[in-house]
């Protein structure tokens, strides 16, 4: 019986505990509660002390924020320049010297790059592109591979006042043109090709395709890394390296306007059509340094940190280019795919750099168990202090699994919620303050308000909701590009004075949050509303998988039937009735899945996302609808060929 309509059901508890050990939290940089407590008293004054501290500005706020909901200006009559804060100043300091890159090329080719060598390449492009005509308030498409100069080509672009719009070098022309038509842009930034899979993918032949159908574009710079053939068009085309050469070596940061648009950056997640995503300067930049450095507990002289998402996503922006360099940080940078030459290349690369942070994503973790444990043993990780997540609910034993074979048992595991939106992290742990545990992004961070909401909008403050933020923050996007209704539709409509985020979410009896996945994905299995993610995390939790993604596919009797794909650890084998009374076993009978399909692989956005979406479509037998952020369509073929061969009865 259900006598309340509950958001979403809450299932499963996870019991264990990880508190930081004695050593960590010695040497942590926040180890108390002050941080948390600061932020309660006043988030804006804990944010504008930030601001004061983290950030050189060319002229000081004497404003904190300006909040018209859903309209929000931090800082707004300071002046400051991003790339001023993430280079000059750092070589002001005396870490000219000090390395900003190691990359690390898939071929295994590398480069070392100081932070004054990237301060002269970024000084450089910015005149390349003040000679290719790119004034302050300009957009400029960049579509490169994972090598450094997608980071010189953002940080030329925040010198000189001009916007960049970054598109993941896996997308398609068809991407790509919708991107740059959308946003106007007048340059776009590409290279011949990027090495993946032990071979060059191409992109200025993508490029090419893409601007058959865009009007703005006046300059393609290509940059030479794939050495493949390519067409250069005269008078439109010019090559990175001849440019350079050419070019001024100085180029002063130009002081700009706090709510100066930084960058946008296209999200269409799971679902629909790409938003571009608004953010401007100060407030993102105070965000993305202020959570580098306390959610990572950065030590700017002896930590390596190593992220691994791609520039293209959100992740690779706040975390790659901005915070780190933000904070002085040394990082590595990964061009290729985790399986070249062989399963263990990323703990290769640790063992080389000897990392000390990671940060990665939890379908990759789920990848890595699958490959097995045996790949890491192969490597010495004893270098790495503090391991993160990002990008979906991390499953309970996955998360035992990182900790115990990534993490030696010895890491914090921080595993952080956030948005393209958000701009920065939201909801994390500290490391050297939270006891964590395992599948729970725990709480808000400091100067955070998060809060769940059940379908009226009335406050949760136990058990499942909606996730929504009360507050506003520095790194919030600032709307969509070109679609401000759109914006408030969105985000600022369905819970009146809340952020929507789009998130279910439930929180336990000791206030710790859980993140149950997109609303759009809860079931409603016979009026229970179920998160696909809590029954992933009980079939994942059987020692024979790796990974699983449920769906809820229409049902004459129940509303909807649970539908669950499952793919299965290397060399393991389980039975279907197995796994269905393991389901019933840890969190109950009505979450056990009606099917389930043993699959080699899932649908995944090509960001790493699980596509229900398209999953439904398979499980209830339509076609199925956009496919165009789908990084491997032959996965949902396989699916569809092995559903229309099994018999829809249990
Ligand atoms: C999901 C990535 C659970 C969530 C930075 C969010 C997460 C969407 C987590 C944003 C996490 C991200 N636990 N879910 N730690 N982190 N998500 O825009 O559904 O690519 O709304 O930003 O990813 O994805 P996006």
């Amino acid at each position: 019986m259900v006598d309340e309509v509950h958001a979403i059901d809450a299932l499963s508890y996870e019991q264990r505990t990880f508190p930081p050990s004695t050593e960590f939290k010695a040497n942590a940089i926040v180890s108390d509660q002050s941080l948390y407590l600061e932020g309660e008293r006043d988030f804006e004054a804990y944010w504008a002390r930030h601001a004061r501290e983290l950030i050189s500005w060319a002229q000081p706020f004497t404003k904190t924020l300006e909040w018209d909901l859903p309209y929000a200006e931090w800082f707004s009559d300071g002046t400051l320049n991003v790339s001023y804060n993430c280079l000059d100043r750092q070589v002001l300091a005396g870490r000219g010297d000090k390395v900003a890159f190691y990359w690390e090329g898939e071929p295994g080719d590398s480069r070392v790059i100081t932070y004054l060598q990237l301060l002269d390449e970024v000084q450089r492009f910015a005149n390349v592109l003040k000679n290719l005509g790119i004034k302050k308030g300009d957009r400029v498409n960049i579509y490169l591979p994972m090598i450094p100069e997608a980071a010189v080509a953002m940080l030329a672009c925040a010198r000189i006042g001009a916007a960049h719009s970054v598109v993941f070098g896996g997308f398609s022309s068809q991407s790509l043109s919708d991107r740059i038509n959308d946003a106007e842009a007048k340059l776009l930034i590409t290279a011949d090709g990027g090495w993946r899979r032990g071979e060059v993918f191409p992109l200025k032949s993508q490029a090419d395709e893409a601007l058959k159908s865009t009007t703005t574009i006046e300059h393609v710079v290509v940059v030479k890394r794939g050495n493949n053939e390519i067409s250069m068009t005269p008078g439109r085309d010019v090559w990175y390296h001849e440019a350079m050469a050419d070019a001024d070596a100085v180029c002063d940061a130009e002081p700009m306007e706090a709510e100066h648009l930084l960058f946008l950056l296209y999200t269409s997640g799971t679902t629909g059509k790409p938003k571009g995503i608004m953010h401007t300067t100060a407030g993102y930049l105070t965000h993305v340094t202020t959570t580098f450095k306390y959610a990572f507990d950065h030590k700017p002289d002896t930590d390596i940190f190593w992220c691994t998402a791609d520039v293209g996503w959100v992740t690779g922006h706040s975390y790659i280019v901005y915070g780190p360099l933000a904070n002085g940080a040394t990082q590595i940078m990964y061009e290729g795919v985790p399986n070249f030459p062989a399963n263990d290349r990323i703990w290769q690369i640790i063992e080389k750099y000897k990392a000390t942070i990671f940060y990665t994503a939890p379908t990759a973790i789920r990848t890595y168990m699958k490959w097995g444990a045996q790949e890491l043993a192969k490597h010495d990780l004893s270098s790495l202090r503090l391991i993160g997540t990002v990008g979906e609910p991390i499953n309970p034993e996955a998360w035992i699994w990182y900790n115990e074979n990534v993490g030696g048992s010895r890491c914090p595991i921080i595993d952080t919620w956030w948005q393209t939106e958000t701009g920065g992290m939201m909801i994390t742990p500290l490391p050297g303050v939270t006891v964590t545990k395992p599948g729970s992004a725990t709480f808000p961070l400091p100067g955070i308000g998060a809060e769940l909401v059940d379908e009226q909008g009335n406050r949760v403050l136990s058990g499942g909701g909606y996730l929504t933020l009360t507050t506003p923050w520095p790194g919030m996007l600032r709307g969509i590009w070109g679609d401000q209704k759109r914006y408030r539709e969105t985000y600022w409509s369905r819970f009146p004075g809340r952020y929507f985020a789009g998130d279910g979410a439930k929180l336990d009896s000791d206030g710790y949050l859980w993140l149950l996945g997109r609303v759009d994905d809860v079931m409603n299995v016979s009026g229970h509303r179920i998160s696909t993610t809590e029954v992933e995390s009980a079939l994942v939790s059987h020692p024979s998988v790796a990974e699983a993604a449920v769906v809820g596919a229409n049902d004459a009797m129940t509303g909807q039937a649970i539908i669950a794909y499952v793919t299965l650890r290397s060399g393991l084998e389980v039975d279907e009735k197995v796994l269905r009374e393991h389901v019933a076993k840890e969190i109950g009978p009505i979450a056990k899945p009606k099917m389930i399909f043993f699959t080699p692989d899932l649908p995944k956005t090509r960001s790493g996302k699980i596509m229900r979406r398209l999953l439904r479509d398979v499980a209830e037998g339509r076609n199925i609808g956009d496919t165009t952020t789908l990084a491997d369509a032959s996965v949902v073929s396989e699916l569809q060929r092995r559903a229309s061969e099994t018999p829809t009865e249990d």
